[in-house]
């Protein structure tokens, strides 16, 4: 079985948490587009109703809209019922590492005004320690950019500008750039390193999700595993 699969099948299992009538925050990334598209086809086939989506990208606004998902934002919503998306990394405690694919400031604003966060992934996600397997996508304003990075050098991590295939500098659905901050040894810290770079000038936001999945569901060679945060 390949990642993808197991991708698909955490994402059909999330399905099972949306009712009709309720307001879904629609991750980014692969496996959050595989529960857009099935909630699309459940929408189709007539197994859910009047369900609303609140896409927490421009890419997964554009694939719901082109599926035919209603679409709402949260100035018309204060809250979503349920928001699914992915992650890059899982560890035991479902402290997340999110936003390699980009989407971060976004996904996380969704996701602290859901109600239940349920977060869908294959079983490569899963960790002991955040930052081993990859780096901790931060947004940072343009200004004054570059000396922001090298701040984020002193945290002892590695700094590196998000570039597009041609060069130039990636910027976000937010107009900001994006900083991947490589910590070889992987995060000793997270919930320290999340509210150093919280309280820096600069930071917009970084990709660590403490404490806010309420379940995570890997798919897996055999099926899905089930894990739920403890109270
Ligand atoms: C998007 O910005 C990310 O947070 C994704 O949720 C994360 O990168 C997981 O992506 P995949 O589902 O493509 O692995």
């Amino acid at each position: 079985m390949t990642h993808e699969e197991e991708k698909r099948r955490a994402a059909r299992a999330a399905l099972s948490h949306i009712q009709s009538g309720m307001v879904v925050g629609l991750g980014s990334g692969s496996t959050a587009s595989y529960f857009v598209e099935y909630l699309a086809e459940a929408l189709r086939r007539g197994d859910l109703q009047n369900v609303v989506g609140v896409p927490t990208s421009r890419r997964t606004a554009q694939l719901a809209h082109d599926l035919g998902i209603p679409l709402a934002t949260l100035d018309t919503y204060s809250y979503v019922d349920v928001a699914v998306d992915g992650a890059d990394e899982v560890d035991p405690r479902l402290n997340l590492i999110k936003g390699r694919g980009r989407a971060l400031v976004r996904e996380k604003i969704v996701a602290v005004h859901a109600r239940r966060f349920i977060v869908i992934v294959d079983a490569s996600k899963l960790v002991d320690t955040l930052g081993v397997h990859g780096p901790l996508p931060v947004e940072v304003v343009p200004f004054g950019a570059a000396a922001t990075a090298r701040w984020m050098a002193t945290l002892g991590c590695r700094p590196e500008f998000v570039r597009e295939p041609h060069g130039a500098l990636y910027r976000s659905d937010n107009g900001n750039y994006q900083i991947l901050c490589h910590f070889d040894a992987g995060i000793e810290d997270p919930q320290a390193l999340a509210r150093t770079l919280k309280s820096r000038p600069g930071v917009v936001d970084h990709g660590l999700f403490l404490g806010m999945a309420h379940q995570v569901i890997m798919g897996e060679p055999t099926g899905v595993r089930v894990l739920e945060r403890e109270p």
